[in-house]
């Protein structure tokens, strides 16, 4: 049995409503540290927790409390009888800037101005931050992945112009907004004083051993401190002092690199041409006229939601990569350890640990602004995932090892620049590609999802290893290792959580070892309060509408009891979408997640002459324009998701 959350239903035309009234008062908010004392209980456990694996004993209090739901083909959301899913904040609706509300034209007619102050384009990593320790008051704050131009612009990619490329840039970044709970549901507070968009245009600080470095300086920023803009920004991590971090994924793709690419760029995939021709009016997308631009992109940023006029900083001392995401550890000591992953394949799982310790607030600063350079001075790291079990950190540190002048690193700035050269001459494990980590804050146990690598054993590539055990790796697996000692230890033991799959495919290597619910392509995972942890799926179009996955239904969210490993299917998204995203209120009462890209093509954006050909989502009168959304999830009872 199974609670639809349909075009018809009437629940959806009043959450609908809410999400477009652009009316509501202007409300006084005003932080008196509960947002830093929420997030103190969060990272709380980890202090505690390095030291002990759970422990045994007779068989634990069920923690799945939800009937599972099976897999979804229609163009809805669906979650377990008893629960709510409500859309929130979807692309194009203005953020709440004052005296900046452009209301959203279904049409696509909104300008690059318009765009600039409105929710940005596909959804992905998000977080509550709770005012004053609020289950009901809040910032959510939420990255805007990429774009679908075929759907941004009212006619497409036809007549490709300046105008377009701006719409565009604007569509990208990152974007804060303040909710509320009303009358059980979620709405947008504006015009807010926290409302806040961060495009292409938005400047950035860089810290450490890359800023000022020769590989990141240009003509427009000979200091190569100073970058305009965040790219690719996927999944979300928060610090213990308040802040937002968002991995630069997938940034290669923006930049052409015309006939001549270096070696340097080709390891970091830039090809000839862009995917999305930003170069043809913005020339610093041009790599034949700024070769350093790239080397901007591929960082950590960090963000402060509560303060508007912040600048985000980009994190060299972390390493350059197509970063998924970054997720921090506390050590006893109360140092920060960081630890982020690189979703393409083949390529490398790192961690950082920052030399200082976490300060407190104090003397006129925030917690935020204590810790402004704490992760710009430690050690970083890439993982060797040995066959016995056990894994090593390896130092990406110049001067040790291959990391010298004689092969190419001349300084720490340029390790960090060169990141995936530096772990390739440091035999690092290639993995299939990391997605989200999260950290069971009871065990310490770092969990991370390698969502799939269908290269893996073919031609010209890896084979199998322990860690990545499986040729064709179309399903995925869930990875989870603990560090010897505490989250600085540099051994630490290995084995897997589960290899995704689907019991009824023919090739028994894809059959996966789920015990529960089957699926595939595991990416956003996280832990809830109760050590639950969620994860959702983004199987890609083209599989999708394949045999093989068809089975499996559209992307989905499922939770799993990682004490008994019993998985079962919490929700599944309307047709075409990823899932991503994952976080709550300190009460547990509200789930967020994003819906990414509901009605992609198979060919991997939506077909330019009739976007609204596979979806709808989450437009209730039907035919409108599909759009990426938060979605607020509730038990109607009020309980905590998930019991
Ligand atoms: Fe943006 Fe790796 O997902
Ligand atoms: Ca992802
Ligand atoms: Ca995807
Ligand atoms: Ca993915």
């Amino acid at each position: 049995m199974s609670k639809d959350f349909g075009p018809m239903e009437d629940s959806n035309r009043s959450c609908n409503a809410s999400i477009h009234d652009v009316s509501t008062p202007q409300r006084r908010t005003v932080l008196r540290g509960g947002a830093g004392a929420a997030l103190a209980a969060l990272f709380a456990p980890f202090h505690a927790a390095a030291a002990e694996d759970a422990k045994p004993g007779a068989p634990p209090a069920p923690l799945l409390g939800f009937s599972g739901i099976p897999p979804g083909t229609d163009d809805r959301l669906v979650v377990p009888a008893g629960y709510t899913a409500m859309p929130l904040a979807p692309w194009g609706e203005p953020v709440g800037i004052a005296g900046r509300l452009p209301v959203w034209k279904d049409d696509a007619s909104n300008t690059a101005a318009d765009q600039a102050v409105q929710m940005g384009m596909h959804h992905d990593g998000l977080h509550f931050y709770p005012i004053d320790g609020s289950s009901t008051h809040g910032l959510l704050a939420v990255n805007h992945e990429y774009v679908d131009d075929g759907l941004l612009h009212t006619d497409g990619t036809a007549d490709w112009s300046a105008a377009k490329v701006m719409k565009a840039q604007a569509a990208h970044g990152l974007a804060v907004i303040e909710i509320e709970l009303k009358d059980g549901a979620w709405e947008m507070v504006r015009p807010s004083r926290f409302a806040r968009r961060v495009t292409m245009d938005s400047p950035f600080d860089v810290g450490g051993p890359a800023a000022g470095h020769p590989m990141l300086r240009t003509a427009a920023d000979p200091g190569g401190r100073r970058v305009l803009g965040t790219l690719g920004n996927c999944a979300s991590g928060i610090t213990p002092w308040g802040t937002y971090l968002s991995g630069e994924e997938n940034w290669m793709g923006y930049f052409a690199g015309g006939g001549r690419i270096d070696a340097h760029h080709q390891r970091w995939g830039l090809r000839k041409t862009s995917w999305y021709r930003w170069e043809a009016h913005d020339e610093r997308f041009d790599t034949t006229r700024h070769p350093n631009e790239p080397n901007r992109f591929g960082w950590i940023v960090e963000l402060d939601p509560h303060d508007p006029a912040s600048t985000p900083i980009k994190r060299t001392a972390l390493g350059r990569a197509a970063h998924e995401g970054a997720w921090v550890a506390v050590t006893k000591d109360g140092r920060a350890v960081v630890y982020s992953g690189e979703d393409a394949q083949f390529e490398y799982i790192y961690k950082f640990v920052s030399r200082d310790r976490i300060a407190p607030a104090g003397k006129g600063l925030t917690q935020a602004q204590a810790n402004r350079e704490l992760l710009d001075h430690g050690t970083l790291y890439v993982a060797r995932f040995d066959a016995s079990g056990s894994g090593r950190w390896l130092p990406l540190v110049h001067g040790r090892g291959p990391l010298t002048a004689a092969n190419g690193f001349a300084d720490q700035g340029e390790v960090v620049v060169k990141a995936r050269q530096a772990s390739d001459a440091l035999g690092a494990t290639k993995m299939d590609r990391p997605e989200w980590l999260a950290i069971d804050p009871k065990s310490g146990w770092v969990h991370c999802t390698l969502t799939n690598n269908s290269a893996r054993g073919t031609l010209g590539h890896p084979g199998v290893d322990a860690a990545n055990p499986r040729a064709n790796n179309t399903m995925g697996q869930v990875i989870r290792w603990r560090d010897e000692g505490d989250f600085d230890g540099t051994v630490f033991r290995w084995n897997h959580l589960l290899l995704a799959g689907d019991p009824h495919n023919a090739r028994a290597e894809a059959q996966g070892n789920i015990d529960g619910d089957a699926f595939a392509c595991p990416d956003g995972i996280a832990f809830d309060a109760r050590g639950v942890l969620w994860i959702d799926t983004d199987i890609g179009q083209s599989s999708l509408n394949s045999g093989e996955m068809a089975r499996l239904g559209n992307n989905q969210m499922l939770a799993c009891d990682i004490r008994t490993g019993e998985v079962r299917r919490f929700l599944t998204g309307p047709v075409n979408c990823e899932i991503t995203g994952c976080t709550f209120t300190p009460d547990g009462t509200t789930m967020f997640l994003n819906v990414q890209h509901p009605g992609e093509s198979p060919r991997g954006h939506n077909d330019p002459a009739n976007p609204r050909r596979y979806s709808n989502w989450p437009d209730f009168r039907a035919g409108g324009r599909p759009r990426s959304a938060t979605v607020a999830v509730r038990r109607k009872d009020g309980g905590v998701v998930g019991t």
